[in-house]
């Protein structure tokens, strides 16, 4: 393992912006120093260079899912194109979901997730565990699921009626069993009862198209489960996390509760924030492209968005991840939109899309693009400091990033295994040129140079009620 010496870069973390050299060994940043040329010739550290550059922690993305069956089909992503995409777009450690099916033993579900993960990854990677019921059995699990395979997220759906939905019950005593063991409660905030009897209406009128994919998920009722699941939390005294927020009704709600000092946290995603539901309207079939739940909304719903990260009131971007090919898979749907597989390609552009839209574009600033692509998500998910900032004893997951050169999204030029891109045409300002995982090359100079396994698992921190952080877990590097 070599040692490096990255020089002359700015770094960016979500507090500060200064000048600084880095020195790293056996992967861990050592030292950062205004000139440490000194150290990195006594080390024989190999120099990068950052002049001109932004030097950036790796991102942590806390939503993916890859390798994932859904829709009568499997994600055309698994973790192999998946991180290695993600690294290309300047993301180091992902969260996926794991899934789980009822009757069957947690633990049996995380093995099979360790065996789609393991041997392919080519950054680090933890896991968020879906939860679709409660009883003896899965209470009695639970705490070895937390303390033994540090995963401290569970995800509940409210919505997927007959396929992940879990009712209110469930939800709520899933949140009382988070709180007891320090775990996140996750949701998937849609009234999935109210869409089922939506779709079968639109069905029975003829309607099939897939702009009826949003106009069967109106925001409303997006804002009403999240109303809903912020109020449970309250009453259970837990942590929330609601993914995927798009509209204004849940920004809202979201927004109320933590003024009351409800412990609940909020992520949106790129895919909201440039586009808008007249993208599911295009002609053909072509809006299938564009199905993802809860669905693209009006577009004035962006500018909602955008002042919520910037005022707090939401605090994460994830990708949301969940590629399927538009030959083969999204035309399952082709006369019935619901049955058009649910999810889109992101993973890759996450980091580069918050960086020109939201920093280039003045909406957000250089830390507060840091702190919503890395460091809140390390935080929230008990990775911190191991990761999502640059420290002295942070693993060096490093982003050496161009703010000036411009270029256009496009699947001609991604590297996500999927043959559209949702943002294909899109002007950025910004590229992550190369990208190191624990002080190893991933990307170098914009050429993969990591290696399929390298990944490793990350076990992560329960978090203490107190502080709104996830704390200092010495023990957060052990590996498994
Ligand atoms: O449409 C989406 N979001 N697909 C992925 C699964 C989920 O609901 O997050
Ligand atoms: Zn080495
Ligand atoms: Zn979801
Ligand atoms: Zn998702």
């Amino acid at each position: 393992m070599t040692s490096k010496w990255i020089k002359g870069g700015t770094i960016v973390t979500a507090a500060d912006t200064y000048r600084a050299d880095l020195l790293i060994k056996e992967g861990i940043i050592a030292k950062i120093g205004i000139d440490l040329s000194a150290e990195a010739e006594a080390e024989g550290a190999e120099a990068v260079d950052a002049a001109g550059k932004l030097v950036f922690p790796g991102g942590v993305d806390p939503h993916t899912h890859l390798d994932m069956p859904f829709g009568g089909t499997v994600t055309a992503d698994d973790f192999a194109t998946g991180t290695r995409a993600a690294a290309f777009g300047g993301t180091t450690t992902v969260i996926d979901f794991c899934l789980t099916t009822k009757g069957k033993p947690l633990a049996e579900s995380i093995a099979t997730w360790h065996r789609k993960a393991s041997g392919k990854a080519v950054i680090d990677y933890g896991f968020h565990l879906m939860i679709g019921e409660i009883n003896d059995e899965v209470l009695a699990e639970l705490p070895a699921v937390v303390n033994d395979e540090g995963i401290t997220s569970l995800k509940v759906f409210m919505a997927y009626k007959n396929v992940f939905q879990a009712d209110d019950g469930t939800l709520f005593r899933t949140m009382l069993a988070a709180k007891d063991l320090g775990a996140m409660v996750m949701v998937h905030a849609e009234n999935g009862d109210v869409i089922d009897f939506l779709i079968r209406q639109a069905l029975e009128a003829g309607h099939t198209d897939p702009i009826y994919h949003a106009r069967t998920r109106p925001s409303i009722i997006e804002g009403e489960a999240t109303g809903r699941a912020a109020n449970l939390a309250e009453l259970a005294g837990a942590r929330l996390y609601v993914v995927h927020v798009t509209c204004e009704e849940a920004v809202r709600q979201i927004a109320e509760a933590r003024s009351r000092g409800v412990d609940v946290w909020g992520e949106t995603c790129p895919q909201y924030l440039t586009l808008d539901e007249t993208y599911l309207a295009r002609p053909g079939f072509e809006g299938a492209k564009y199905v993802w739940s809860p669905p693209l909304r009006e577009q004035r719903h962006q500018e909602v968005l955008w002042n919520a990260l910037k005022s707090g009131q939401l605090q994460t971007i994830g990708s949301d991840h969940c590629s399927f090919n538009y030959d083969g898979q999204k035309d399952l749907g082709l006369g019935d939109f619901s049955k058009i597989p649910n999810g889109g390609p992101v993973i890759e552009d996450r980091f580069s899309i918050l960086y020109s839209e939201g920093v280039a574009k003045g909406r957000i600033t250089l830390n507060q693009f840091v702190e919503m692509v890395a460091t809140r998500n390390a935080k929230l998910f008990g990775l911190f400091p191991q990761k999502g900032t640059i420290a002295v004893g942070s693993d060096a997951d490093i982003v050496i990033f161009d703010p000036s050169a411009e270029r256009t999204l496009s699947a001609q030029s991604h590297h996500m295994n999927v043959d559209y891109n949702p943002f294909e045409g899109m002007s950025i300002t910004g590229v992550p040129l190369s990208v190191l995982s624990r002080g190893e090359y991933v990307i170098r100079d914009r050429q993969f140079a990591g290696e399929l396994g390298t990944g490793r698992y990350l076990k992560r921190s329960p978090y203490t009620a107190s502080s709104g952080e996830a704390p200092d877990r010495t023990a957060a590097s052990a590996k498994s």
